[in-house]
């Protein structure tokens, strides 16, 4: 495959960094389609660790083309922060993608104090009031932000407005020209990297370049998939590449569902296959379960399969890349949901009532548990015999084949089982 997706079965943090900054030592350009800097994508190699947030992972590669699509939102500042730590590197960002402002974060803030015990529990980023505004068609696009006369005429407006809204929450408003006085730094800063990325991304298929498209968040997490309202404001499926980068369809060839082999979530929402007792903190802390963007302890939960199966339908799955599977180890017994339990029927389908999710009851299968440490396992065939049997029992669970799996958080410890990309 040319065009290949990496893509987040279940609720977000499965290790897509890592999966793409693995797969982009054979590729010419990282796409990253949608998302805010809500995300945390890890990176380790060569002894280092980096954090990414809105640069795509293969911005670590000094030969690689970086594209940060029209589908995502930018928060200018943190990009001028996430761009100091990183040195040699091509980058392109749409005109089309919309700019976090500060009034974004305030409102994303301030909606979750007035929800109260039915908030979502955001990453206060700002994600859910920007892509808000671009529905509404009161957002700032980059290629407004970028033009410095438009720019200060929208923002002037736009402060007016929120402001309203602001001091109705009890907020303090916000002043214009302290806001465009440090925003028109960043405009300048982002303005040579902007271009039509939709252009580019086509001028680099007509050229057979190798594409790998970067999603952010989960599927679980998806606006239109996932647990709503216990969700993100964009699309994370596979299925969304098309218009979140401009490109047509059948252009994108295939997608790698990147799967934890367990589960995990941060933020409110229910979680089926949820633990909550001694196992669970072990597990996160073995697996460093905790957000790369806020710090929050990630809750755990078994590997649940009708996630899976619904990802796969939603978005399209054409393979499995497993990881943290090296967390798994020295527990003896492994639990995998094969089914949920609504109301006395068994089901194979993820409610789209959140109340009804909610009593989903997962149906097990108990699977044998390793005890080896399996964080330099090389191949397959390495395996224990009962890590081998969880990983296959999971692919024919979800009829998807496993191309990679993961036993250490560095890129080395990567395993390529199919040569896919
Ligand atoms: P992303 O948001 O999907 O890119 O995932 P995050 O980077 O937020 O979270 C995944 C975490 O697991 C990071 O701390 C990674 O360094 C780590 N990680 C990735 N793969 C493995 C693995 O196979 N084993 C272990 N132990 N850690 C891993
Ligand atoms: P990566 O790309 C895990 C969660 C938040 C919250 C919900 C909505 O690292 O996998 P938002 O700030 O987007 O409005 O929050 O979504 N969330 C994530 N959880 N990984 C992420 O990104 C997430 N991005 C958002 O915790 O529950
Ligand atoms: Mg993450």
């Amino acid at each position: 495959m040319k065009r290949l997706v990496i893509v987040g079965t279940q609720w977000g943090d499965e290790g897509k960094g890592k999966i793409t900054d693995y797969l982009a030592q054979s590729a010419d350009v990282v796409c990253r389609y949608q998302g805010g800097n809500n995300a945390g994508h890890t990176v380790v190699f060569d002894g280092k660790k980096y954090s990414l947030h809105l640069l795509p992972s293969g911005i670590l590669n000094p030969n690689i083309e970086n594209v940060m699509a029209n589908g995502m939102v930018i928060n200018p500042k943190a990009f001028s922060e996430e761009l100091k730590k990183v040195d040699r590197f091509n980058l392109h960002i749409s005109d089309r993608a919309h700019v976090v402002l500060p009034y974004h974060i305030e409102l994303d803030k301030a909606y979750e104090t007035i929800k109260k015990d039915v908030k979502i529990g955001t990453t206060h980023k700002g994600i859910g009031p920007t892509y808000t505004d671009k529905s509404a068609r009161i957002g700032m696009r980059v290629s407004s932000f970028i033009h410095e006369d438009k720019f200060a005429h929208e923002l002037k407006h736009l402060i007016e407005l929120k402001n309203k809204e602001l001091i109705s929450y009890g907020h303090d408003p916000i002043d214009f020209e302290s806001v465009y006085n440090e925003y028109k730094a960043y405009a300048e800063l982002m303005k040579p990297y902007v271009t039509d990325t939709s252009y580019l991304l086509n001028q680099y298929i007509e050229t057979d370049k190798k594409i790998l498209f970067e999603g952010a968040q989960g599927v679980m997490l998806c606006l239109d998939h996932g647990t709503y309202p216990y969700v993100t404001s964009s699309s994370p499926t596979a299925s969304s590449v098309p218009v979140n980068t401009g490109i047509a369809p059948w252009l994108v060839e295939g997608a790698i569902g990147v799967t934890k082999a367990y589960s995990t979530r941060v933020g409110e929402g229910f979680m089926p296959t949820e633990i909550k007792n001694k196992l669970a903190d072990e597990i996160r802390v073995r697996g460093n379960e905790f957000g790369t963007t806020t710090g929050r302890p990630r809750r755990i939960g078994w590997l649940d399969t009708v996630v899976l199966r619904h990802t796969k339908r939603v978005s399209g799955l054409s393979y499995l890349a497993v990881t943290l599977l090296d967390v798994l180890s020295g527990i003896e017994e492994l639990k995998v949901c094969v089914s949920y339990n609504l109301d006395g029927k068994e089901i194979d389908y993820v409610p789209a009532d959140i109340d009804d999710f909610m009593r989903c009851e997962p149906n097990y299968i108990t699977l044998k548990g390793w005890q080896e440490d399996i964080t330099q396992v090389k191949s397959f065939d390495e395996l224990p015999k009962a890590a081998q049997a969880y990983l296959k029992t999971l692919s024919d669970l979800v009829k998807v084949d496993i191309a990679i799996f993961s036993v250490g958080p560095d890129r080395n410890q990567t395993i390529l089982v199919k040569d896919i990309f």
